[in-house]
């Protein structure tokens, strides 16, 4: 089972604001879809309640990590660490970290792979993904994007596996 992290963010790896996404990237959210379509997702609860209706995603297997025993999302398991996904995930494919903030650091360390698309941008945020030192990371595909094309900043879109 492949771990994988599908991230936006920007050039200084900031992913939120008052808990929503901070820019609309032209691409982002069918990219997302086309990645992710089929597979399951693994999000924290703050990200659950951040999607539309508070809803899980549909046509994907949802994971939701909580502390909380009472917790409970119609449509969605739910786990309590990273020993207990793991177990819920072991016999499928690959599994995608879809966020937020803590998550994400939870999940950094033993990610084998990130889909990273990067906004050549900087926003006021509240939530950072975990700063990327990119020596450890083999790049395996790259789309540049350029100011103006469809957005007033350039966006990436990069793959990276864990050397
Ligand atoms: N740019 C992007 O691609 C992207 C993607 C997703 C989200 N986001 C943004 O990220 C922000 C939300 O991030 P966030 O950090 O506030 O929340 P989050 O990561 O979505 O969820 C945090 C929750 O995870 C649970 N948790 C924490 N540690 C855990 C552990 N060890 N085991 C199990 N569960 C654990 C806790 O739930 P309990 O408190 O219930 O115990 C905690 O409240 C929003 O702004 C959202 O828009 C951005």
């Amino acid at each position: 089972m492949k771990l994988s992290i599908i991230v936006a963010i920007t050039d200084d790896f900031a992913i939120g604001k008052d808990n929503d996404l901070l820019l609309k990237i032209p691409g982002d959210l069918q990219h997302f879809k086309k990645v992710t379509q089929g597979h399951t997702v693994v999000m924290g609860d703050r990200t659950l309640i951040s999607l539309p209706g508070s809803k899980p995603l549909p046509n994907r297997r949802n994971i939701v990590m909580t502390l909380d025993k009472d917790f409970k999302a119609e449509g969605c398991e739910i786990a309590y660490s990273i020993d207990e996904m793991k177990e819920l995930v072991k016999d499928e494919d690959e599994v995608f970290i879809i966020g937020g903030g803590t998550i994400y650091k939870l999940f950094y360390p033993i990610v084998d792979k990130l889909y990273l698309t990067i906004a050549h941008t900087s926003v006021e945020a509240d939530t950072y993904f975990p700063t990327i030192n990119f020596e450890e990371w083999e790049e395996t595909s790259r789309e540049d994007i350029t100011a103006g094309e469809k957005a007033e900043f350039a966006y990436s879109f990069v793959n990276y596996v864990r050397k």
